[in-house]
C-alpha cells in the first residue's frame, strides 16, 4: 500500500465488516467437527490480527512519511538573515527637511505646519494677490473639486507654496513670530529635469517689533553657514514679491567662489500683516521660501530632480 487510500481499499477489502476474513468467518457454520470451527476460527483471528497490525504499521509509516514531506516543502532557508541585517534610512529629501528643521530650531524658530488643500483667500488674496493679480499666473495652481464653506466655486487650491502657513501662524498666534513651515506644494507643471508637480518648501516667518532687512539678511547668512558650511556665504539681490515690499531673490555661494541661487525673500507687506490680523504700525517682519528638493539636488550634484521620486533603491541607497 503505497498511500492512505491503497491502506483504505486494502483494510475494506481484507479487515472490514464486508471483508473477505470477515467471510470466512461466516463459512465456519458449513464445517461439520466443533474442532475444526474452532481451529478454522482461531487462525481466522490471528489472520485478522496480523493483517489489522499491518495496515495500523503502514498508516503509521505513510503518516510519518507525509509529516516529513510537509516539513521539508515547507522549509525557510534563513541563511540570508545571517549575519547584520539591512537596515533602511529616511528618503533624501526627509534627511534635508529634517536639517532644515534642526537648524532654524537651533536659531529660536518653531515649526509650523498648514494644510496642503487650502484656500484661495490663504493661498493667494491674504497674500496681496486679489483676484485678478498677474502673479497668480506664475502658480500654475491645482483647483480642488470642493467648495469650502462660504467659498465659491474654484476658491478650492492644492496649495501651491508654504506662504499661506504665514498667514495661518499670524491670525493663530500674536507676535513675536519666530516660525518655519516646511512642507509638501502643488503645481501643475509636466515633470523635467527642474520640476515636478509635488515638491517641497520651506517657509521662513519673523514677525516682532523693529525687525529690518538686516536681521533677514543675517538670518539668511547665519543659516547658509549653519547648514552648508561656515565657508559658505550669501547674498540678496533685488526682486519681486507681491507678499514682501522691498523683495529679494537669496544666492548662496559656494568654497569655490559660484553662487547658487536659493530662494526669494523680503519684509512682509502691510497689507499681508493687515491680513494676519497684525498692525504694520506696531510690528514689522521678514520671510523667506525656498525648494528643499532644489536645495537637495544642488548639495548633492543630482543632475535631474525626477530622481528624486522614482523610488529606485539604486539612487536612494547612495544618501544614507
Ligand atoms: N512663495 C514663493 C514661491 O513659491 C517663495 C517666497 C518668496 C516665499 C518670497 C517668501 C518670500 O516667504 O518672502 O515662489
Amino acid at each position: 500500500a503505497a498511500s492512505p487510500g491503497d491502506v483504505a481499499t486494502l483494510t475494506a477489502r481484507y479487515a472490514g465488516k464486508k471483508g473477505e476474513l470477515s467471510g470466512l468467518k461466516k463459512q465456519l457454520g458449513s464445517l461439520e467437527s466443533i474442532d475444526d470451527k474452532k481451529a478454522a476460527g482461531a487462525a481466522i483471528n490471528e489472520a485478522m490480527a496480523a493483517v489489522d497490525a499491518a495496515l495500523d504499521a503502514q498508516r503509521t509509516t505513510l503518516a510519518a512519511a507525509a509529516t516529513a514531506a510537509r516539513v521539508e516543502s515547507e522549509r525557510l532557508d534563513l541563511t540570508e538573515y545571517v549575519g547584520k541585517p539591512a537596515r533602511g534610512h529616511a528618503h533624501l529629501v526627509t534627511q534635508a527637511w529634517e536639517r532644515l528643521e534642526d537648524v532654524f530650531v537651533g536659531m529660536g524658530f518653531r515649526v509650523a505646519e498648514g494644510p496642503e488643500v487650502e484656500t484661495d483667500w490663504h493661498n493667494f488674496e491674504a497674500l496681496n494677490m486679489g483676484a485678478g493679480h498677474p502673479a497668480r499666473g506664475e502658480f500654475d495652481t491645482l483647483f480642488v473639486d470642493h467648495v469650502a464653506p462660504g467659498g465659491t466655486s474654484g476658491s478650492t487650491v492644492l496649495r501651491t507654496h508654504t506662504s499661506p502657513v504665514q498667514i495661518r501662524t499670524m491670525l493663530a498666534q500674536e507676535p513675536p513670530i519666530y516660525i518655519v513651515a516646511p512642507g509638501r506644494v502643488f503645481r501643475r507643471d509636466t515633470p523635467d529635469a527642474t520640476h515636478m508637480p509635488v515638491f517641497h518648501q520651506i517657509e521662513g516667518l519673523v514677525v516682532d517689533r523693529d525687525i529690518s532687512m538686516a536681521d533677514l539678511a543675517g538670518t539668511i547668512d547665519a543659516f547658509t553657514k549653519a547648514f552648508f558650511g561656515q565657508n559658505w556665504n550669501s547674498r540678496l539681490r533685488p526682486s519681486y514679491f507681491p507678499f514682501t515690499e522691498p523683495s529679494a531673490e537669496f544666492d548662496i555661494q559656494r568654497p569655490d567662489g559660484s553662487w547658487i541661487e536659493l530662494g526669494g525673500c523680503g519684509m512682509v507687506h502691510p497689507n499681508v500683516l493687515t491680513a494676519g490680523g497684525i498692525d504694520p504700525e506696531e510690528f514689522s517682519g521678514f520671510a523667506f521660501g525656498f525648494g528643499i528638493d532644489r536645495m537637495a539636488i544642488m548639495r548633492h550634484g543630482v543632475a535631474d530632480i525626477r530622481e528624486m521620486f522614482a523610488d529606485d533603491l539604486r539612487f536612494t541607497e547612495q544618501f544614507s
